[in-house]
């Protein structure tokens, strides 16, 4: 008789080797139109993506699943502009200070506005926290200046790359 339970188990551990835990943050709207672009493209369709965020995250969500992908747009925090969304800011700069991503293989995606001085700052700072924090950034930060919606061939090539990075891990 077949072992249904160990083919079950297979599945599912083939399954987790390859899914993709997106923690975004967003105001307008334009995050989460990158993300959803993204994961819904056909080069990431072989992954099992699970989206949650920044607000409702924890530090150990971040060690979750094969690969992380950190997204946010740029903020003016206190009045300092150049900062992370406030709600990735707490999840970074607080929650998971102390955090030790342990060579979690990771990417992120920074987005913001030319007319600030400091454009897309969110895309160096979430890169900085990746590799201050012994994660292992798979390749350069995608960064979105000016809203999103006629930048999909953007997102879609940075994804290709995203792909072939995390098909070869
Ligand atoms: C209060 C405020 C502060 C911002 N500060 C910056 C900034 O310092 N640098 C930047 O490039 N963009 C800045 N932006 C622009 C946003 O980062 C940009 O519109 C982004 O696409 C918003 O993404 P979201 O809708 O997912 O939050 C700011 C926007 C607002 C409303």
């Amino acid at each position: 008789m077949k072992d249904v339970s160990s083919v079950a188990s297979r599945a599912s551990s083939s399954e987790a080797a390859r899914s993709l835990h997106v923690i975004f943050a967003t105001t307008s709207g334009h995050t989460e139109f990158v993300v959803d672009t993204l994961t819904r493209s056909s080069e990431l369709s072989h992954w099992k993506i699970e989206q949650s965020l920044a607000e409702q995250a924890s530090p150990q969500d971040m060690l979750r699943g094969t690969a992380l992908l950190l997204a946010s747009g740029t903020w003016n925090a206190g009045g300092v502009e150049g900062q992370l969304n406030p709600n990735m800011s707490k999840l970074l700069q607080s929650r998971a200070k102390n955090l030790d991503l342990a060579s979690k293989p990771s990417a992120c995606i920074g987005l913001g506005d030319h007319r600030y001085y400091y454009t897309a700052r969110a895309a160096d700072l979430l890169q900085d926290y990746i590799e201050s924090h012994r994660g292992r950034l798979l390749l350069p930060a995608l960064k979105i200046v000016d809203e999103p919606y006629d930048q999909v061939k953007a997102i879609l090539d940075w994804g290709k790359r995203l792909a072939v990075a995390l098909t070869r891990l």
